[in-house]
């Protein structure tokens, strides 16, 4: 790889795993964050010896701090990540309008763009989810990400040097996702609840099912699409399994030896997805990318790392 990396976002969760693994596989590079702080923390970046420039990405002008060439590889992972804010200005002008001026900036040149973009958009159905599916974002956040990958294809067309490829990652767990609260993961909430003594609270009766993919699992997927002569404008980055999140209390329970029971509470979100699970049949053909976690392996990793609680 060349002289620089940026990774947008990289001090929220996704982006500070992969800055650190950028960072751990490659000393001669400099990497360079942008982030706002919206809401990623110091926390996740602390061991990063990056420079890390605080801007908002909406309002960027990336001139002011780049030349054109200099840039090896964008991984662009900033986003407004909370699915429950239907502010829908926001989302778009952080996701899309964000991304627009990105665009802008790289076309024409050789940088290699990676962005994320979420299994959000399929919506709410049944059985696995398939990049030859037709969208069905059913909140502001899942739109936005939809219009990410629709400029994308425009400015590809457009430019056809240009090298963009997103991913549509699935429900990310594992370290440094404590600063997102209530938009962590399952994992991460019901672990706490446990913890603090509270019957772990689930929408009834908790047998909705998710592809939960462990954090490791994604910043490999993303570097492997960063390495690799990527034919296809998406891939799905998931573990390909749909896990209820009964099974998540479950296996809670024997990590941390408890006994607690769930409490079920009815869903008050009519946009909720109660099915996701990627089909990892292109990602795997194209990027070599096969999940090493199972939701057992990966909670397990996860309360060894010491980041679960
Ligand atoms: N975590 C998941 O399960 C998941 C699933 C699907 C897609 N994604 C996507 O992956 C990416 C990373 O998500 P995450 O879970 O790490 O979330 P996160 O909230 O931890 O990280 C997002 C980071 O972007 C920063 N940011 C937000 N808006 C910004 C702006 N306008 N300018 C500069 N920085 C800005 C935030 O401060 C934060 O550090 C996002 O694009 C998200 O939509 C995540």
């Amino acid at each position: 790889m060349g002289k620089k990396i940026v990774v947008t976002g990289g001090a929220g969760f996704i982006g500070s795993n992969l800055v650190l693994e950028l960072l751990n596989q490659l000393s001669e590079i400099e990497v360079v964050v942008i982030d706002d702080f919206s809401s990623g923390s110091f926390k996740n970046i602390l061991n990063a010896h990056c420079d890390i420039i605080t801007e908002n990405l909406y309002r960027f002008d990336w001139s002011d701090y780049f030349s054109k060439k200099e840039i090896e590889v964008v991984f662009h992972l900033a986003s407004l990540t909370d699915t429950t804010i239907l502010d829908e200005r926001r989302q778009m002008q952080n996701n899309v309008e964000a991304f627009r001026s990105l665009l802008r900036f790289f076309s024409g040149t050789s940088t290699k763009i990676i962005y994320a973009s979420s299994a959000a958009i399929y919506g709410m159905r049944s059985g696995k989810n398939r990049l030859q599916d037709d969208p069905q974002p059913a909140n502001p956040y899942g739109f936005s990400k939809l219009q990410m990958e629709r400029l994308a294809t425009a400015y590809m067309k457009e430019n056809p040097q240009t090298r963009i490829t997103g991913l549509r990652y699935f429900n990310v767990y594992g370290p440094r996702e404590a600063h997102k609260k209530s938009a962590s993961s399952m994992i991460f909430q019901l672990a706490k609840q446990i913890k603090e003594g509270k019957n772990p609270r689930l929408f009834s009766y908790g047998e909705q099912k998710r592809d939960f993919v462990y954090v490791a699992d994604v910043v490999r997927a993303t570097l492997l699409t960063a390495i690799k002569d990527c034919p296809l404008p998406l891939f799905n980055v998931g573990s390909g399994h749909a896990r209820s999140f009964n099974d998540i209390v479950h296996i809670l329970n024997q990590t941390l030896k408890t006994d607690a029971k769930p409490e079920y509470f009815p869903c008050p979100y009519s946009f909720y997805q109660s099915h996701t699970e990627a089909d990892l049949e292109l990602t795997q053909k194209h990027l070599g990318y096969v999940s090493k976690y199972s939701l057992e392996q990966g909670i397990a990793e996860y309360f060894d790392s010491g980041w679960l609680l």
